[in-house]
């Protein structure tokens, strides 16, 4: 089974880039099952109702989510009647589920979102979460289990990937919007830190510079907004799963003046 993973979708320029590229990448990589995340896809900070139909048309399986999963209140219906996942260790209550088994080529893939703690909403303890859905999972049978482990600090992403490898498919990170070069794979398990955004590559995680600039020498914030023009970039990570493992991974880098770069995972026995 071939699975592809592309992080935050940021705004516009993000959803212009999916429509442009996942299509040809589905056919020319012979991807059978694509996950990616949502939580910045409308302006910066949600998803609406329009979009996510909108992105789910391009060839995106499941979605799933964040911090900022709630920032467009009509997605919470979304939740229930669309494969949209929001981090699994939410407390008991809140709506939507951060766990979904999907049925890809007569095998079961389980797409797991979990949410970090440093500098994220007071949530339920990741670590502990992930632990035992991925034992309820593997004791349910489900041979894939791919996590989006949505954290900003990057000792929490190693610490999670200590704890599940070996027991799941891939755990790749998302979030902080840059993209990191550690594409590995580690005891059978897909393993980078943070994927990085699909969206303006020129800026300040794909938000217009001067909002951000600004905050940080005046300590004042202003609007984040997502700029009308600016460069982009698409990034997705390909893994090939067989028998609960990763065997193959790499992640491509695609830029809209057509330069592509390929990073291929290092395999750590
Ligand atoms: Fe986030």
């Amino acid at each position: 089974m071939k699975i592809a993973f592309i992080g935050d979708i940021v705004g516009r320029p993000g959803r212009t880039m999916i429509k442009e590229h996942l299509p040809r990448l589905r056919r020319e990589y012979g991807i059978d099952f694509v996950i990616a995340n949502y939580e910045n896809a409308s302006h910066g900070f949600g998803v609406t109702v329009k979009n996510a139909h909108e992105l789910l048309d391009t060839g995106i399986d499941c979605m799933s989510g964040g911090n900022h999963t709630w920032d467009k209140k009509e997605v919470e219906p979304l939740l229930a009647s669309l494969p949209l996942l929001r981090p699994h260790n939410y407390p008991e209550g809140v709506p939507g589920s951060g766990c979904r088994v999907f049925e890809v080529g007569g095998k079961r893939l389980a797409v797991l979102n979990i949410m970090g703690h440093y500098g994220m909403p007071y949530v339920d303890n990741a670590f502990r979460c992930a632990r035992d859905t991925v034992a309820q999972l593997k004791n349910d049978g489900v041979e894939h289990i791919f996590v989006d482990f949505h954290a900003e600090a990057t000792s929490e992403k190693r610490a999670m990937l200590m704890l599940l490898q070996g027991e799941v498919s891939g755990i790749i990170g998302t979030h902080t919007h840059v993209g990191s070069d550690d594409l590995q794979i580690s005891r059978g398990t897909a393993y980078l830190t943070d994927i990085g955004l699909t969206g303006c590559r020129d800026n300040v995680i794909g938000m217009d510079a001067k909002v951000p600039v600004e905050k940080f020498l005046l300590g004042v914030s202003g609007r984040f907004e997502v700029p009308e023009k600016c460069r982009k970039i698409f990034q997705i990570a390909i893994m090939t799963l067989e028998g609960g493992k990763c065997t193959d991974a790499f992640k491509l880098k695609i830029f809209d003046d057509g330069r592509v770069f390929r990073t291929d995972a290092w395999i750590e026995e």
